[in-house]
């Protein structure tokens, strides 16, 4: 049998995104046991981490498996194209890496999420790729510019505890200003999830902080076929009004991509994106949901993020949960 990867939440079918939410709930009320005995899952973090980290090794730890982390410092420069001619930094090719490592370890895991180029080159999640080509082990996707699975498994875990069914509810991804330059994974993973889940989506976001046109076109046609919608605004209030959900993250200006100056001017007069108590007042109760971490009294105020309606610590533990789910499908 070939090996099962998961980069994106694209590779998921309803079905399966059905399957793996009940089985991390049921792992949630009850602990499994000790199903991965002996197994042991590589974690390779190129850029900083701290509940992807911690929740994959207590996942693993709960299921009685081992982790290995390893960070950049740790690891030789890596070379991810084809055919290089690795006369430059680069020590180890990605090919030699992710096949070394697949004799020592049940699973890799890889966080690659740095600005490496163009959005054009960022995109095509080239490191990830290449350990996904070339691993004789699964590879699960920690987050690249482009994807953050995991979070959005845990996301949408946590909108179904709360919300029950989600079919037709109203969420809104909502911009949020932030000083430093981010990676679109979280929102690109959360929006296709919650468009597979049938929701009533709304893209909030200023002119030039528009996604990858193929997750949106992708999100749109999966909202499609469960009975959902995806709709962009970028008018911070009137996408806030009504919402059920309101999910915020800052990402980054594909345009700009490689120039972080440059966006930082484009940002300059965006600080006014921030959640408060006055944009929460014209939802419908919402739920305030971010993926952390989080610029407090940047992108949200204090008083929403320790606020009644927020669940922003429920969703980093349900990281937990939901990879005990995927390590256990993938692995047992
Ligand atoms: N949300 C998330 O992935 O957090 P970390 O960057 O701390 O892993």
């Amino acid at each position: 049998m070939s090996k099962r990867d998961f980069l994106s939440t694209a590779d998921l079918s309803r079905p399966e995104l059905d399957d793996l939410l009940d089985l991390a709930a049921r792992a949630k009320g009850k602990r499994p046991g000790q199903v991965l005995a002996g197994k042991t899952l590589g974690l390779l973090f190129f850029q900083p981490s701290l509940r992807t980290r911690v929740s994959f090794e207590v996942a693993m730890v709960q299921l009685g498996g081992h982790c290995i982390n390893l960070s950049s410092d740790d690891l030789y420069e890596l070379e991810p194209e084809e055919q290089a001619v690795m006369d430059g930094a680069a020590e180890e090719h990605v090919k030699d890496a992710a096949r070394t490592l697949s004799r020592y370890v049940d699973a890799l895991g890889i966080r690659s999420a740095a600005r490496s180029g163009t959005w054009a080159h960022d995109r095509q999640e080239l490191l990830l790729r290449s350990y996904a080509k070339y691993a004789g082990v699964p590879v699960l996707n920690l987050e690249t510019s482009f994807e953050h699975p995991c979070q959005a498994l845990a996301d949408v875990l946590t909108m179904r505890e709360n919300l029950v069914s989600l079919k037709g509810r109203r969420l809104t991804l909502q911009w949020c200003y932030h000083p430093e330059p981010k990676s679109l994974g979280p929102t690109h993973s959360i929006l296709q999830a919650a468009a597979m889940m049938g929701m009533q989506v709304t893209l909030a976001h200023p002119l030039g902080f528009e996604v990858d046109a193929a997750v949106l076109d992708r999100s749109r046609k999966l909202a499609q076929e469960h009975g959902g919608s995806v709709q962009v605004s970028n008018d911070r209030q009137a996408a806030a009004r009504g919402a059920e959900v309101l999910y915020a993250r800052s990402w980054g200006c594909t345009k700009h991509w490689d120039d972080a100056e440059r966006e930082a001017m484009v940002k300059r007069s965006l600080q006014d994106w921030r959640v408060d108590e006055a944009l929460m007042a014209s939802t419908q109760n919402a739920l305030l949901m971010h993926p952390l971490p989080v610029r407090r009294n940047v992108a949200a105020t204090d008083a929403v993020l320790d606020g009644p309606r927020s669940v922003i610590y429920e969703q980093a533990a349900n990281r937990t949960h939901v990879q005990k789910a995927l390590l256990m499908q993938l692995l047992k």
